[in-house]
């Protein structure tokens, strides 16, 4: 959930740190932080906020350095106060931490006992006194800190400095990624090959319970018995460019806007538009889809709620049995597996904590996993034994957008593929679907002829305390989407519910301050739903209904309506998840919200 960087290199590094840090700005950005050594000294700039509030503390006190570490953190332990931030430094020691140190009391006690004076709140500086202490004791620098990470329990990626040693760099990964970078004079750690593009494209990631040594240009890796590793140096396709907002106010609006093309290109890698037929990828895909006794979907979030709409088609069209669940829940319920079982995770980051942990449980107890992700690089698409990849590009929006419907798109190509391998499909079936699928670029971008009237009513929305949403279906998982967005960047209070549960109490919250919003394509659900939203008119409540044009004609007088193209109704999630976004998006500018930045929030979540 932070980011961190550190360079031994050949010139002052605090102004290169900073600029990969705003490359990882997504992971946190409570407070920031950097430190170098200046005359063998430990040296620090720290502030709290974003990285700009770093940038001109930097400006008054600039900082020399040819080795350095930089942070910019989303607290978990301490409030985002300059004393929390990192770097946290001993008189020996500076390091810079994201993760969790679980044993970080016991430890600090220890320590305390042993005279060591702690300066923050935070679990991170419990690592820099450790490592302190082993130093003390007489250890070199890289053995101290190999002593020091081997006593941490928890998740942490972990870089550090040290008094008096130009050009020493340590990192440690046991949890969250940590990647070496190769230059010709210098080397570099980074949280991701991204941070470092700018830099190289010779990247090898540590694996659990490695320690990097970096001294000068050189870097030795070591496993978690302490012996040397070979880990694979890649070369990373990371783009050094900074991705811009191209002409938009936001990252989310330009992200809402790319979804035609993304889609388009994540579409092209599944489907065969001269059939059309989804391609016939690896035989593997096709084995594991055919033979599977039972699909458990898990993910984090939005990615979630894609993978609730995934279990709607891969029931429909492969009739293959499928079990959800959030993976903060999975991965401790000990659940029971079947022989033969596939399990599916869905992430953007490729990182987020519970996922992974979701994923290892379910391959340690023999299921085939398969994994949806937006990040080539990533850890879950490295342990994955199949990858769908998703070519949303990067999502610098906290708030998922483009990445949601990506991942819809090659779900949905998947449960057309699985339909086709379970023999539930026929060819004809297949080629309407995908042509069904591959249209979906195109109605999208026709709907950004309605963004002016989204953002009407979606100014009248943000006056309101409360909103609720409702769908039936597929269309449940986008009602609940829809509330998360608009919950996340607006903090405007919103739940989402099947629209058949609203009679066994939420119907209760109905008034006439509480707009509703009803995802009602006209589909075989559509008569349905129409009848749970006239309870809910026939009781006062302002109804938003998002529907086609035969949908928004029968169900006669609603407070608004949003009209979608009318559409193939397997693909009305792809299609009814852009209102839902532009509707938060304009309610959030009209409440004054920071869009791409909403408080409390952080796009990659590597801790539990
Ligand atoms: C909400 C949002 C989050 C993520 C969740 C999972 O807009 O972005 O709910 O979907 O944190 O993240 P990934 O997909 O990276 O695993």
């Amino acid at each position: 959930m932070c980011g961190i960087v550190g360079i031994a290199g050949t010139r002052d590094v605090a102004p290169i740190i900073v600029e990969a840090l705003k490359r990882l700005e997504y992971r946190g950005y409570d407070s920031a932080g950097v430190a170098t050594l200046v005359d063998g000294k430990i040296e620090r700039r720290r502030a709290p906020g974003k990285l700009n509030n770093l940038e001109a503390v930097l400006r008054k006190t600039p900082l020399s350095g040819h080795t350095g570490i930089g942070h910019t953190r989303w607290a978990t332990h301490g409030a985002p106060t300059e004393a929390n931030a990192h770097p946290h430094a001993s008189a020996r020691v500076a390091i810079v931490h994201n993760g969790i140190i679980e044993n970080f009391r016991e430890l600090r006690e220890e320590l305390t006992a042993k005279g060591h004076k702690f300066q923050s709140e935070t679990d991170s500086e419990t690592a820099a006194h450790l490592v302190t202490d082993y130093m003390d004791q007489g250890l070199a620098p890289a053995e101290a800190a190999k002593k020091a990470v081997a006593r941490l329990i928890g998740a942490y990626s972990i870089a550090m400095i040290f008094k008096d040693h130009e050009g020493l760099l340590v990192g440690a990964r046991k949890g969250p990624p940590l990647a070496v970078g190769y230059g010709d004079t210098e080397a570099y750690l980074g949280s991701d090959a991204f941070a470092l593009a700018p830099f190289t494209n010779r990247v090898a990631y540590l694996l659990d319970g490695d320690v990097a040594v970096i001294e000068g240009a050189q870097a030795s890796i070591f496993d978690d018995q302490g012996r040397p590793a070979n880990r694979e140096i890649k070369i990373t396709s990371a783009s050094t460019a900074m991705v811009d907002k191209a002409g938009h106010s936001h990252f989310m609006a330009k992200e809402i806007h790319e979804q035609p093309e993304v889609i388009s290109h994540t579409l092209a890698h599944y489907l065969d538009p001269a059939g059309p037929v989804v391609r016939r990828h690896g035989v593997g895909l096709r084995k594991t889809l055919a033979k599977a006794s039972r699909l458990t979907i898990s993910a984090c979030g939005t990615a979630y709620y894609a993978g609730m709409v995934g279990k709607y088609w891969f029931e429909k069209l492969g009739r293959l049995a499928v079990e959800i669940d959030v993976a903060s829940e999975l991965r401790y319920r000990n659940p029971v597996y079947p022989e033969n079982g596939a399990a599916l995770f869905v992430s953007q980051s490729g990182e987020t904590a519970d996922t992974l942990a979701a994923l290892r449980d379910a391959k340690a107890k023999g299921q085939t996993t398969i994994a949806v992700v937006n990040v080539a690089e990533s850890s879950i698409a490295r342990e994955a034994d199949i990858v769908l990849p998703t070519y949303a590009g990067p999502e610098i929006g906290v708030a998922s957008t483009k990445a949601f419907t990506c991942q819809l798109a090659a779900l949905a190509s998947f449960a057309i593929a699985a339909g086709v391998a379970r023999g539930n499909l026929s060819e004809s079936d297949e080629k309407t679907l995908c042509a069904s699928l591959l249209e979906t670029p195109r109605h999208i971008a026709e709907f950004f002829k309605q963004e002016p009237a989204v953002k009407a009513v979606a100014e009248e929305i943000a006056k309101a305390r409360d909103v609720l949403y409702m769908g039936r279906g597929a269309s449940y998982p986008l009602a609940l989407e829809g509330a998360l967005k608009l919950k996340e960047i607006s903090y405007i209070h919103a739940e989402g519910y099947a629209a058949g549960e609203m009679k066994h109490g939420p119907i209760a919250l109905i008034d006439e301050a509480v707009p509703i919003i009803v995802l009602a394509p006209h589909d075989v659900h559509f008569e349905k739903t129409i009848s749970n939203m006239q309870e809910v008119m026939a009781r006062g409540g302002k109804v938003l209904l998002i529907s086609d044009s035969d949908g928004i004609a029968k169900a006669g007088k609603v407070w608004a309506h949003i009209e979608v193209p009318k559409t193939n109704a397997f693909i009305t999630p792809l299609l009814y998840a852009i209102p839902v976004q532009l509707l938060a998006y304009y309610a959030a500018i009209a409440k004054g919200t920071d869009v791409d930045q909403p408080r409390n929030l952080a796009k990659s979540v590597t801790v539990e």
